[in-house]
């Protein structure tokens, strides 16, 4: 391979090479025609393959072919806790990009969930380093399947988006190497991405696209890496720094792309003798082996497919494995269809559609059902299903933003979003919507609130300001909860919100994400008990903001610069450590079913805690097996070092085997359902 990338380099004219390694369209790079070199093609990205902008602008083209399958964002993933459908999930998307002819997906995102309150943490899987590596490794090699590359961003600590293209992380390097590194050296080690994104901000006073310590120590030196650089759009600011910085593609989202720092003005400096050619020639070199990787020189290369049955399907199998029940007190769930008569659902995320927001995540989905329509179709004609839409958001000013991605690189690039302001029409519309739905809700036999937050909270581009729930849901939440105490209740989000004003009056409590084009018919599922719920949460749903050491000790979202003064701390890290009780803790989801814990051990020599986990409650049911390490050489209380899922019927055992990296001494191991539901412990 590197000596036909050298052959085809050698033939390469300076011109050439350098519009290789920019932006020639917003998506792709140029090619060289004259050596059927195509050019590189470029999308976005997590939950499915975007839709065509024009070249030069970003408009949408607007055709009927790219409509595409709408997968579950990254966060409902790694709810999951399955290793085999996030590689199936990432095969999907690697064979939709195929299909659609392009060579890099852009994604995954796998920066670690700092704070609640990031606008992208939709897009993300988790706050610990370790599940969000076990998971990314195999969506990875699920997308490269398919001669496309995967492309993991945003490197590094890109963990908010308030001022993205000008704050300065400030971070010890130890901590930044234990918890916002790791998932990036999976990813790349283990997933073995063929590309990675470098991210907007500041590290150690240099932007992640031309950062010498990220890029070329890091990334080149240690971690041996030789895969292609891709800048984040608009994420580079300087020729020279870009240039020796080892970054490989500069892209970015104005149309002036000869002016683009690694393009014309490259050329310039080379000429003038102040950056060597070989500099380009690197760069160009890797370029070309990445290619042929992917098959883009032979008649071999897999075709793909986009939009089929099977992608359908999959799509499914991970809406329904995401769904995490966080609470069933009187066990109200599952509900029995054939006593399901009369139901009233209440809230706008009942038939909100969320495919075509987020940010550059947002795609056109072939279809998308609703939890309106998922219940709807699953109960049939015989039962009666009402809606009351309950609240309303802001009124919008215009249609959809679309060209929200040329104006990013303003203004720092993003920023909180601040408390809507008080209006009265809005107010009287939200009151009459509530007094509507409070005077149904007590008319009919059940009840389910689907609410919680959209992709005008969990966006590109904007942070919360805090978790409290938009649109006034409190309040009628509590409202509905007076005339229907056994209302259930369905949060639909990437992120957690503050549920204190009432959470302890609710009985059902079930947590929804952005479940892609299936989404709907999986709560339906779930919620009528042909699926037993099996996600588990994968970061810390704190009762509030403060309660995330990000803002009790750090800072969030900081202004200039951010200081992760809470250091290791992160998530559930920090939550044990200052024993700070979350409302729901990291790995918790319950089962309509009862799982027992038997006889853990190890096998030192081979590295493994073995268990036997029952099933004896009255449903099939699947239960994630945790390993934590507590030792007292530790910084931590304990740390995740081990999972499996397991699928097991009622009134039948398994044995389960969970793999772990390291034994060390000293060290007891805790073995649960949760992080703080721990079943057994083992020395
Ligand atoms: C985002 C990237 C995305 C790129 C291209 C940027 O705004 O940060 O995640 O891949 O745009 O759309």
């Amino acid at each position: 391979m590197q000596k036909q990338a050298e052959e085809i380099l050698k033939q390469l004219t300076l011109d050439e090479k350098i519009g290789m390694i920019h932006g020639a369209q917003l998506f792709q790079t140029a090619g060289v025609k004259r050596l059927g070199i195509p050019p590189l093609k470029m999308s976005d990205g997590p939950m499915g393959v975007r839709q065509e902008f024009e070249p030069d602008n970003w408009k949408t083209i607007d055709h009927t072919d790219d409509y595409v399958t709408y997968l579950p964002c990254n966060s409902a993933l790694a709810a999951t806790w399955n290793r085999n459908l996030a590689y199936e999930m990432g095969s999907v998307l690697g064979e939709e990009a195929r299909g659609r002819g392009k060579d890099v997906i852009l994604a995954p995102g796998v920066n670690i969930k700092r704070s609640p309150l990031c606008g992208r943490n939709f897009e993300y899987f988790s706050e610990d380093p370790y599940l969000t590596g076990e998971l990314a490794a195999p969506f990875i090699r699920g997308v490269q399947n398919w001669d496309v590359a995967a492309c993991v961003k945003h490197f590094a600590a890109n963990n908010q988006e308030t001022e993205r293209l000008w704050v300065e992380v400030e971070i010890d390097e130890e901590v930044l190497r234990e918890i916002y590194l790791p998932a990036f050296y999976d990813a790349v080690k283990k997933g073995g991405s063929y590309t990675i994104m470098g991210a907007y901000n500041l590290l150690y006073g240099e932007h992640c696209c031309q950062n010498d310590f990220l890029l070329n120590q890091v990334l080149r030196k240690e971690w041996e890496y030789d895969g292609v650089v891709i800048s984040d759009w608009g994420a580079v600011h300087d020729t020279e720094k870009a240039a020796l910085s080892q970054l490989d593609i500069e892209m970015s989202v104005t149309p002036d792309f000869d002016q683009y720092y690694m393009a014309e003005p490259l050329k310039k400096k080379i000429e003038d003798g102040e950056i060597e050619e070989s500099v380009v020639d690197e760069k160009v070199l890797r370029i070309l082996k990445l290619m042929i990787k992917l098959h883009m020189f032979d008649k071999e290369r897999k075709s793909g497919a986009y939009n089929t049955p099977e992608h359908r399907a999959k799509a499914l199998d991970v809406a329904r494995e995401s769904v995490v029940l966080l609470k069933n007190e009187e066990g109200l769930l599952p509900l029995k269809k054939e006593d399901t008569k009369r139901v009233l659902l209440i809230g706008e995320n009942a038939e909100c559609i969320h495919s075509n927001g987020g940010g550059s995540a947002e795609i056109k989905a072939l279809y998308e059902i609703s939890p309106l329509m998922g219940i709807k179709t699953h109960l049939g004609g015989n039962a009666e299903v009402a809606y009351a839409q309950g609240y309303c958001r802001e009124e919008k000013q215009e249609e959809q933003d679309t060209n929200w991605q040329e104006r990013s690189l303003e203004n720092g690039g993003g920023s909180t979003k601040t408390a809507e302001a008080g209006n009265q029409s809005l107010e009287e519309k939200r009151d009459q919507l509530r007094r509507e739905a409070v005077s149904l809700a007590a008319e009919y036999d059940t009840v389910i609130y689907i609410g919680g937050l959209n992709h005008d909270h969990d966006s590109e581009g904007n942070d919360r300001e805090n978790m409290k729930l938009p649109y006034e849901q409190d309040l009628l939440i509590k409202e509905l909860l007076l005339v229907k105490p056994d209302m259930i209740v369905v949060m639909i989000g990437g992120s957690p919100v503050d549920m204190t004003a009432w959470i302890e009056q609710v009985y059902t409590l079930v947590w929804g994400w952005y479940a892609g084009m299936e989404g709907g018919n999986a709560l339906a599922e779930v919620l009528f008990g042909e699926i037993n719920p099996s996600g588990k949460l994968p970061e810390t749903f704190y009762k509030n903001h403060m309660d995330c050491s990000a803002h009790a000790l750090g800072e969030f979202p900081g202004g200039k610069s951010v200081a992760y003064s809470e250091g290791f701390y992160v998530g559930y890290r920090y939550n044990d450590k200052y024993d700070v009780a979350p409302a729901f803790c990291f790995g918790h989801g319950l089962s309509y079913t009862i799982f027992s814990y038997e006889n853990a051990w190890l096998d030192r020599e081979q590295k493994k805690l073995i268990c036997t986990v029952k099933n004896v409650g009255q449903y099939d049911g699947a239960e994630v097996v945790q390993v934590y390490e507590r030792s007292k050489d530790s910084r931590y209380v304990q740390e995740l070092k081990g999972f499996e899922k397991v699928f097991i019927k009622a009134g039948e055992a398994a044995e389960v085997t969970v793999t772990l990296e390291e034994l060390p001494e000293d060290t007891v191991w805790a073995v649960g359902s949760s992080s703080r539901d721990i079943r057994l412990i083992v020395e």
